[in-house]
């Protein structure tokens, strides 16, 4: 296990969105006392949301300046505007729309009813990824010589289905195995709706800290073969790798399988 994978179970799926929801707005601090913005891409799921209720919930969201806070997505359905399937709107109900956001900086995928089809979704995105990785390159004078395809992301939220698939990338299907793309479109997904826009394995992988939360006996196979060095074709989640920091943030029954050696315990 690499030095940089740190697994934490919780004592209850409420104490892991609350610590969740406080780790993510201390990383957002940090963040932003060191370079004025801060940037966090959002995970669907019910860790992922609840963990946003508990940000809106919060005293400590307070000393965040939202306002310099960019916010991306894992993932989305590619379902009308108004769909409660959608993780942008379950985004928006549990924090975005109590915090005071700058919509510039809140990019949401396209819905089903605002482009002609997924291919022009997948598109978009990229463009709007591509735009502000850009931007930022302009702006950095260490930058590489060329701009990169996706913007920093310095938290990326995961969240983790049973069959270990992260964001909407499932065991076996195009969308883990797409590789020289920032962005996928996804059909046929196993785990309804249908039909979906999701980051590639690479773009995930750009991030500086990947949190993967996951919650439920139903998900204690999935981290014990994420963790087990699995492939990541067969196995999504153990293809998660970010830049300088991998967590598992896990209640008590998903880390049933997770090995005593390699856990790390807070409570
Ligand atoms: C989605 C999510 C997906 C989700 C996992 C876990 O759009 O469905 O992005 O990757 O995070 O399936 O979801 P649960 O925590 O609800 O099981």
């Amino acid at each position: 296990m690499s030095a940089n994978v740190r697994i934490t179970p919780h004592p209850s799926f409420d104490v892991l969105a609350a610590t969740t929801a406080a780790r993510l707005i201390t990383r957002l601090l940090d963040v932003q006392s060191e370079r004025g913005e801060a940037t966090v891409v959002l995970t669907g799921g019910s860790v992922g949301i609840a963990t946003l209720r508990e940000v809106a919930k919060s005293p400590a969201r307070l000393a965040v300046d939202w306002g310099k806070v960019n916010f991306w997505f894992g993932d989305d359905r590619f379902v009308p505007t108004d769909s409660p399937e959608r993780n942008y709107g379950q985004a928006a109900e549990a924090l975005l729309n109590h915090v005071p956001v700058d919509p510039a900086r809140v990019h949401a995928m396209a819905p089903s009813d605002s482009v002609a089809d997924l291919g022009e979704a997948v598109a978009l995105y990229a463009a709007e990824l591509a735009c502000a990785a850009r931007t930022e390159w302009e702006n950095d004078d260490a930058s590489p010589d060329e701009p990169p395809a996706v913007p920093r992301f310095d938290v990326l939220l995961l969240g983790l289905g049973p069959d270990a698939h992260i964001a909407s990338l499932f065991p076996e299907m195009a969308g883990i195995r797409t590789k020289g793309a920032a962005v996928v479109g996804v059909l046929n997904s196993p785990k309804p709706p249908p039909v979906r826009v999701s980051l590639t394995l690479e773009t995930i992988n750009s991030a500086q800290e990947i949190w993967i939360v996951a919650a439920g006996a139903d998900k204690a196979a999935a981290v014990g073969l994420g963790l087990a060095g699995a492939s990541e074709i067969q196995v999504p989640a153990s293809g998660a790798r970010g830049v300088n920091k991998t967590m598992w943030l896990l209640d008590e029954a998903a880390a049933a399988k997770v090995p005593a050696a390699l856990m790390r315990r807070e409570n």
